[in-house]
């Protein structure tokens, strides 16, 4: 982990054998005043929270569970775009190291195959129109090689499809280095450009028919393109092209 050190954004690590959830114990330390670049890493999670209240499993020794602490100067619905980033980092990161072609289910699954690989929670405390903090947790299945039988269609493992064990230091060190080229970009510029330009290349949504699903209606609809700002366009039905903003959506092949 010394070279992770060695990047500009790491600021701080801790490393746990076990923990009920990186993004419960980096909220901890988000409120006790950490700093942007504090990475939480777990060996374990016995608590690991997925999106939507699911729970996410993180295997001893064959997982990646991580969080990062982000304390940008954005505004509360600009946050997804973070998510993206993340996204983005993670799915250059893992083809660097396995050169297995990757893809990413819009905006926050990394899939090989057709089956989930990573999932990415972000998670972020906001007062009226100012963020405290971001919390990015990522998980990766890395080695596992047995999934329960309830997710056994849908997940898979770097392992499985690589045919060999791949190593977590090597995934944990370049999405460090992915992440934060993108990130500062973004924070900089202002500019999500490369970002979206990996999330187009990579992308297992576009057209494709998505459900779409937020608190008053469902839409079906076809997804065309995402716009500089990393919203999908989607047209429906009546040819009306309209644009999803991720964290408002959940966005479903059918
Ligand atoms: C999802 O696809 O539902 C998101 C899964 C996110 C899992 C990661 S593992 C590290 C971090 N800590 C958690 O409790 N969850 C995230």
């Amino acid at each position: 982990l010394i070279e992770l050190k060695l990047s500009r954004f790491v600021d701080d690590i801790y490393y746990f054998d076990k923990v009920d959830s990186t993004n419960s114990f980096a909220k901890k330390l988000a409120l006790e005043g950490a700093k942007e670049g504090t990475i939480i890493l777990s060996n374990e999670q016995t608590g690991g929270r997925g999106r939507l209240g699911r729970v996410w499993i993180s295997p001893p020794c064959s997982s990646i569970s991580m969080s990062l602490i982000l304390k940008p100067s954005i505004r509360p619905w600009d946050a997804a775009k973070i998510t993206e980033i993340t996204a983005a980092a993670v799915a250059i990161a893992i083809e660097k190291v396995t050169n297995l072609d990757v893809n990413i289910k819009w905006p926050n699954d990394i899939i090989i195959q057709n089956k989930k690989v990573c999932g990415i929670l972000t998670e972020m405390g906001a007062e009226l129109d100012n963020i405290n903090y971001v919390i990015v947790g990522i998980g990766i299945n890395v080695n596992i090689d047995e999934f329960p039988d309830e997710i056994k269609e849908v997940a898979t493992s770097l392992k499985k499809v690589a045919g060999k064990e791949i190593s977590r230091k090597e995934i944990v060190i370049n999405i460090v280095r992915e992440f934060e080229k993108l990130y500062y970009n973004f924070i900089e510029t202002g500019s999500l450009k490369e970002t979206v330009e990996i999330c187009k290349r990579k992308s297992a949504t576009l057209g494709k028919t998505v459900k779409i699903i937020n608190k008053s209606e469902t839409i079906i609809a076809e997804a065309v393109d995402i716009n500089d700002e990393g919203e999908l366009l989607v047209r429906k039905e009546n040819g009306e092209i309209i644009s999803v903003i991720s964290g408002e959506v959940s966005v479903r092949g059918i």
